[in-house]
């Protein structure tokens, strides 16, 4: 999994490193996208509790990661493991209150921005995000 991810995150950092601390998480799921003993791709879901205004927390689902070897891409994976996603994230929601899916892609990443806005991602042009490597980050999200 961590592989699958240093590899496809090369430019935005370190993920040798970063990838692991997110596992460690509790609220984190992570799952592995496997066929004919091949790993293909991996997806990791996070849920937060976020400091709000009336001094509460609101819980916040995050996809953390998504990524598909270089060699399966563009085979319907990275779709069936969003999807995948989507729906545990909707399914836990009602006992969380988490009100929305989120996620950061690479700002000239368009392939999977559009892969995010088929199922149902927007932009949030509130937020952006600077990567260790200095490039920057776009925030998307989705009602779930
Ligand atoms: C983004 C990423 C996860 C997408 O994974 P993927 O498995 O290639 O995604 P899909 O195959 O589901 O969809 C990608 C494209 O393949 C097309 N496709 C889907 N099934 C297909 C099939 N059976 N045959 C041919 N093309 C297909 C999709 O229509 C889509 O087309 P598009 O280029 O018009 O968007 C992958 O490119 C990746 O790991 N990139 C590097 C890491 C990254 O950018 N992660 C996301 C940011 S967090």
């Amino acid at each position: 999994m961590v592989a699958t991810g240093v590899a496809a995150y090369q430019n935005l950092g370190d993920y040798q490193r970063i990838l692991p601390t997110w596992l460690e998480q509790p609220g984190v799921l992570a799952w592995v996208y496997e066929l004919n003993g091949v790993r293909r791709g991996m997806a990791m879901l996070g849920f937060y509790g976020e400091p709000n205004a009336a001094g509460g927390l609101t819980i916040v689902a995050d996809l953390l990661a998504l990524a598909v070897a270089a060699e399966f891409r563009n085979a319907g994976i990275g779709r069936i493991l969003l999807d995948h996603v989507i729906e545990v994230a909707t399914r836990i929601a009602s006992s969380t209150n988490a009100c929305w899916l989120r996620l950061t892609v690479e700002a000239s990443n368009l392939g999977a921005q559009r892969l995010y806005s088929r199922a149902g991602f927007t932009f949030d042009p509130s937020v952006t995000t600077t990567y260790e490597s200095g490039l920057t980050g776009l925030r998307m999200r989705r009602p779930i």
